[in-house]
């Protein structure tokens, strides 16, 4: 069977600027959160691998950028470093950053592929974690006069904008289970890291709207279902609670501009709103998006609770559901993540039911493989897994467009393997290998297939199905 994409349709890939750039010394740029924590405990990264060491993009990007050209890429989303533009988060711009960034952008254009830039992916300069990050209000307008930044300097010519990526894993992971720097395990305070997001998101959105810059903007948002063990009544309130938390706490937002009002009558329950100023609501309300991203790698799947919480247990997430490991289930054996393509449809399909169809994108998919060195023949890696990967996915996502969808893209997680956080080199996601000890880049078979994928605007798959 033909699955053919529509016109002009985007085919990339992502990657982000603290896992891609590495450090260059002298060149203006300061430390991120990242930068910081590596240097206080290295061994929180696997195999001691820290953020200076990531792909020298900085250094090679014009070579990077030749080799997405040989894919066929006519996309390619990165992020801006707040850390490198604006070393103090707020004040003086680093002339050196304005210079690689319009480097970057020129190059991409130059060779036929959209840039979409992200403003914020998990990189926190200190100077603004150091007075409480998102916790403090004053942060909220250094991004907003960051973002706006980025906008006069770039935005004749980057039609995509996206204000965060993720939201919701800086504040699991810095807030509530301890795999990001500042490791505060918190619940009310994530809920304010949670909240001031969204009015920072809101800000910059507003800012743009004020620039009247001919473009787009959105947000990246990792869409999880939640699906539940049965359709017994306890187990779909626990996936309902998941959504509300994980999914609705930044979808709804960002697309509606407002809350759903069962998460703040949870959150109230237990205690656990943050402090509401009263332009709040009318800011949320002007954080409405264009368009919008989803990164999508596994479903979740939850139940209803199995024991009774220890009275003396902190709150979580957690108070609301179990984990459920669905028997049978398809597994990436590497990354011990489970692997659902569906989800990919159910995510679109919702969006278009329950979120006026807005323009939306798959902003990340991909498979990570530990070891990944054991599938080289002659040189190159044969990671036919990865094409199943993204074809059984695609595959959901042409019947989801057939049915309505207004999906305009398909971004795969990442172009060149990349430095992944707290898990280093670990897992590889790349089209092209990287050879950590020469720098070199090799292409994998998925990336060879990949470019046919975008060059034909679909692909044939003889099994259909
Ligand atoms: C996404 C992030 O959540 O997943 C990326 O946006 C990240 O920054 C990617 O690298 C893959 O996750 P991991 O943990 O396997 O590297």
């Amino acid at each position: 069977m033909q699955y053919q994409f529509p016109n002009n349709f985007y085919w990339g890939s992502a990657a982000s600027a603290a896992q891609t750039e590495g450090t260059t010394l002298g060149d203006g740029k300061s430390d991120n959160i990242w930068d910081h924590w590596a240097r206080q405990e290295p061994n929180r990264f696997f195999n001691g691998v820290l953020p200076t060491e990531t792909s020298t993009f900085y250094d090679h990007f014009r070579n990077d950028i030749g080799l997405m050209k040989a894919i066929n890429h006519n996309s390619f989303r990165t992020s801006i470093a707040w850390s490198r533009l604006i070393p103090d988060g707020v004040g003086d711009v680093n002339p050196q950053a304005v210079e690689f960034y319009n480097n970057v952008i020129d190059e991409l254009i130059e060779q036929g592929i959209e840039p979409f830039i992200c403003l914020f992916h998990f990189d926190m300069p200190i100077a603004m974690q150091n007075i409480g990050g998102f916790e403090n209000r004053d942060v909220i307008e250094a991004y907003a006069n960051y973002a706006q930044t980025c906008f006069e300097l770039f935005g004749d010519r980057v039609k995509h904008w996206f204000t965060f990526n993720e939201p919701i894993v800086t504040v699991e992971g810095g807030y509530l289970y301890d795999f990001h720097y500042p490791n505060i395990v918190d619940f009310k305070r994530a809920s304010v890291v949670a909240f001031h997001t969204m009015l920072a998101h809101a800000q910059a959105v507003m800012r743009f709207r004020q620039l009247n810059i001919d473009g787009q903007i959105g947000i990246v948002l990792n869409l999880t279902p939640s699906y539940p063990r049965s359709d017994n009544a306890n187990d779909l309130l626990a996936s309902h609670h998941c959504d509300l938390l994980f999914n609705r706490s930044f979808l709804d937002p960002a697309v509606k501009g407002e809350y759903p009002q069962d998460l703040l009558t949870l959150l109230k329950k237990y205690d656990q709103l943050p402090a509401v100023e009263a332009s709040d609501c009318d800011v949320i309300q002007q954080g409405k998006v264009d368009i919008i991203g989803i990164n999508y790698y596994q479903p979740r799947r939850v139940q209803a609770k199995l024991h009774a919480i220890h009275p003396d247990a902190q709150f979580m997430p957690e108070w609301l559901f179990d984990s459920y490991e669905m028997p049978g289930r398809k597994m990436n054996p590497h990354r011990g993540w489970e692997i659902y393509e569906k989800g990919v449809y159910d995510i679109l399909i919702n969006l278009r039911d329950n979120y006026g169809n807005l323009p939306c994108y798959i902003s990340e998919n991909g498979m990570g493989v530990q070891g990944e060195d054991a599938f080289s023949v002659n040189g190159q890696i044969q990671d036919d897994y990865r094409i199943e990967f993204v074809s059984e996915h695609l595959k959901w996502i042409h019947k989801a467009i057939n049915e309505g969808s207004a999906c305009f893209g398909y971004h795969m997680w990442t172009f060149i393997d990349n430095w992944s956080w707290c898990n280093g080199y670990k897992n590889r996601y790349g089209f092209y290998q990287l050879d950590l000890n020469t720098q070199e880049r090799r292409i994998k078979k998925s990336g060879q297939w990949y470019a046919n994928v975008a060059k034909n605007n679909g692909f044939n798959d003889p099994q259909g199905g």
